[in-house]
């Protein structure tokens, strides 16, 4: 049978070739699927969906997926794909792990050490001329080692930057929704903390490496922030709706807060207003896993589960299908 694919949009060409060995794929233009209604009308002529993690593969559009059988994400977040309804049909679903651990903790790392020394700032203060010898007082910022790195969710990428972080000589302490292995508590020095608020009220900076769910959304909210001392900086390359944008926005203002660093947002491609012109605050366009390995890797991982599914392996061949 010509099983057919619908990769959402233009991914890296060796991983499309791969699909294109075993079946037939259509790859939509850039931007088309992020719309609901497109999604419904085209669902129906595919087997396979290798959505981008911008596609909302809502309840309605897997109902409408008469012939589909497996979702693979293009994200290891998937919070865009309604699991209960793939459950309902029938459909699989897979998701992108490890493969962008690295390249993601690198990118809250970088955000930080931006943040933390002003970099931007001080670079366009030097590109606007305005640099006239060393200043004892210009650009002072947050030195790494010796404070306090507060990780919450430390799974992969929030083992792999306290990794990083230690190695700055931060102090690590974490909040989880269970403790991790003590081992790894004793390779990075890591105290477990019970709550989010009390992670806050010790951490000189709180980085994000939770999934979105019903109980993160908006886990860092105006009492968490308010718990944070006011030199503090916040780092997220989780999803944006896990900070209350509009409170994290006012604290940034208020100098309530000392910095950010953001690579995701509430609303994207949206950003706040006030996060645009917020001091102190780094922001990215959601490019965490943006490095050729990893986004090379990704594509295939999600390729191989498609591949898995439509062949008929076994679930337990197809490491990256979620669990429904
Ligand atoms: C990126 O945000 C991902 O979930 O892979």
């Amino acid at each position: 049978m010509d099983y057919r694919v619908l990769i959402t949009e233009p991914i890296v060409e060796s991983v499309i070739q791969r699909l294109e060995e075993h079946f037939s794929v259509d790859v939509g233009r850039r931007g088309d699927f992020n719309d609901e209604e497109q999604l419904i009308k085209a669902i129906p002529n595919y087997d396979a969906l290798l959505p981008m993690l911008s596609n909302p593969i809502t309840k309605n559009v897997i109902d409408a997926g008469s012939r589909l059988k497996v979702i693979a994400n293009h994200a290891v977040g998937y919070n865009n794909i309604d699991l209960e309804a793939a459950k309902e049909n029938d459909v699989k679903v897979a998701n992108t792990p490890d493969v962008l651990t690295q390249s993601s903790a690198d990118l809250a790392m970088a955000l930080l050490l931006a943040v933390a020394r002003k970099i931007f700032k001080a670079e366009q203060y030097l590109k606007e001329g305005k640099f006239e010898g060393w200043e004892p007082l210009g650009f002072l910022g947050m030195e790494l080692n010796g404070n306090t790195l507060g990780i919450v969710g430390m799974g992969r990428i929030g083992t792999a930057l306290a990794r990083r972080a230690k190695a700055f000589g931060m102090n690590i302490i974490y909040h989880n929704r269970s403790r991790v292995e003590e081992e790894l508590e004793k390779e990075l020095d890591a105290t477990y903390i019970e709550s989010v608020r009390k992670l806050a009220e010790r951490a000189d900076v709180l980085s994000l490496h939770c999934p979105l769910t019903d109980e993160t959304h908006h886990l860092i909210n105006r009492d968490i922030l308010a718990a944070l001392p006011s030199h503090a900086i916040v780092i997220n390359t989780a999803r944006g709706p896990v900070i209350d944008e509009e409170a994290l926005a006012e604290a940034l203002h208020s100098g309530t807060l000392g910095g950010a660093g953001l690579d995701v947002f509430e609303n994207e491609p949206e950003v706040h207003p006030k996060i645009l012109n917020a001091p102190n605050c780094v922001i990215t366009p959601h490019i965490a896993s943006a490095t050729h390995h990893s986004r090379k890797s990704i594509g295939m991982l999600a390729a191989n589960a498609i591949i898995g599914v439509l062949q008929g392996k076994s679930e337990s061949d197809i490491p990256n299908l979620i669990q429904l």
